[in-house]
């Protein structure tokens, strides 16, 4: 099977098929317009592959994902986050000269330029992090800007992978008002960022292991997730040839929606007001299910996986791990499984195949580790920046990739002649615009 048929308008066209090497198949219509003059139309991209892609495998079905070939369930077991960035963007494991020097890297360009403080002062205290993040990565380009050659694109990599924790960090110290605390080199990337959040300048602060270790897993997990909707935003973006700052800027704008990164947030405070409104969870499941509530059960559902994201097994698991060994119960962990088990055995969360996403178990374990509700989907930022990073280097480095720009079935006026103002009608004017 190299070639699909297409019938249209009488005439048949032959298009060619490519195979991944998962064997997921896949029609290439990249010449269709050209020789037929139709286009393909696929709102949201559900059935649309934007290009093709070595770094990370999903199959949906079967609930599998892999980063360069590696499971997930083993790099989150075995890697460090740095070991997982470094093996998303260049596409193997580093060996362990390779890890001490790309990490060595990281810690020695974490420092922000002073002048950076400065933007920080702008915003109200009352700004969401991920206004303040989006800002301030993109604003790296004005301070490190990228006039070509490839050695400065490397150091540029390692800038913003180093400084995206302590953008993160100082977001969140703004927002409570304390001062920003300065990375220290003799910290690992992780321990860094705790550091950097959790610690104030009247007691010494030394991050547990078990923070780190959770932090770590959860970097791991949302670190790539091949084409969704931040990662084509940056894709989308840097198509143009804009720098890799303004691009992974766009990444974090994408990932804040509800639907995708700020779903964590959400999930939260889902939970908190389910608990505040009795914890009668049957109440809300009863309303995810009624079309008309307008209510949907956040971290439910996935585009890709159908059958579970293996993603919340992993930190499902680690929720109740994590809570027993930091000593916390949380009744929001329990509301949490009730609505899953719920949901599990329920005909309309079946039929739809709707099972519990990343963010579903993610922000009870933020939570139980002390970071602000606000904070989570910066988190998710700070996990996903490596993959962000991969995919925006593979697009640039792939010499058939060509500005992205998709077409539209056009279903507005057609041509009409324009009227002078002094000739419309107040009468006649439809509203569009309340008063
Ligand atoms: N609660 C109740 N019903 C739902 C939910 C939900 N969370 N998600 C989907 N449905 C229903 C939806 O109403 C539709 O029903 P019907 O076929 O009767 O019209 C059906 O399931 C299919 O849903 P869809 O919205 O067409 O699916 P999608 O692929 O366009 O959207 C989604 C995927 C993740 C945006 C959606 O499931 C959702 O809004 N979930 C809640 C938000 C969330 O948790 N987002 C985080 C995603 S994972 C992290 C990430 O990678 O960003």
């Amino acid at each position: 099977m190299d070639k699909a048929k297409l019938q249209l308008q009488g005439k048949e066209y032959e298009l060619p098929v490519l195979v991944g090497t998962e064997n997921e198949v896949g029609i290439d219509v990249a010449a269709l317009r050209g020789a037929s003059g139709a286009i393909t139309y696929d709102p949201a991209y559900g059935n649309t592959g934007s290009c093709s892609s070595a770094i990370t495998f999903i199959d949906g079905e079967q609930g599998i994902l892999r980063y360069r070939g590696y499971p997930i369930e083993e790099v989150a077991e075995h890697a460090s986050f740095p070991e997982v960035c470094y093996l998303l963007i260049y596409g193997e494991l580093p060996t362990p000269a390779q890890l001490a020097r790309f990490e060595d890297q990281l810690t020695r360009h974490t420092l922000l330029h002073e002048d950076m403080k400065k933007l920080f002062d702008g915003f109200p205290a009352t700004a969401h992090p991920m206004a303040v993040l989006s800002a301030m990565v993109a604003s790296l380009s004005a301070y490190y800007p990228q006039r070509g050659g490839e050695d400065e694109l490397d150091l540029n990599i390692i800038r913003l992978l180093a400084k995206t924790p302590t953008l993160a960090a100082f977001s969140h110290k703004k927002s409570v008002g304390q001062a920003f605390v300065y990375p220290r080199n003799d910290l690992s990337y992780t321990q860094n960022f705790l550091h950097m959040m959790f610690a104030v300048a009247a007691e010494p602060y030394r991050p547990s292991e078990v923070l780190d270790r959770a932090l770590t897993m959860l970097l791991i997990l949302h670190a790539d997730h091949e084409q969704n909707c931040s990662t084509s935003t940056v894709r989308m973006v840097g198509s143009s040839q804009a720098n890799l700052f303004a691009s992974c800027s766009a990444g974090v704008s994408a990932l804040w929606g509800p639907l995708h990164g700020g779903a964590n947030q959400e999930v939260l405070e889902m939970l908190q007001h389910i608990r505040a409104d009795g914890g009668d969870y049957k109440k809300y499941m009863a309303m995810a299910k009624d079309k008309s509530s307008g209510f949907k059960l956040m971290g439910f559902g996935h585009r890709v996986y159908k059958n579970f994201d293996p993603r919340a097994k992993i930190l499902k698991k680690a929720a109740d791990a994590v809570l027993a060994e930091m000593g916390v119960a949380d009744p929001l962990l329990d509301i949490a499984k009730n609505l899953e088990e719920i949901a599990l055995s329920d005909p309309f969360f079946i039929e739809r195949k709707l099972y519990p996403n990343v963010d579903f178990y993610s922000g009870i374990i933020y939570r139980a580790m002390g970071i602000p509700t606000d904070m989570f989907t910066v988190l998710f930022a700070l996990g996903r920046m490596p993959g962000w990073i991969a995919q925006w280097k593979e697009m640039r480095d792939d010499p058939k990739t060509r500005i992205s720009r998709p077409r539209q079935i056009y279903v507005g006026h057609t041509q009409r002649p324009f009227v002078p103002l002094s000739l419309r009608s107040e009468a006649k004017a439809p509203v569009l615009v309340p008063a």
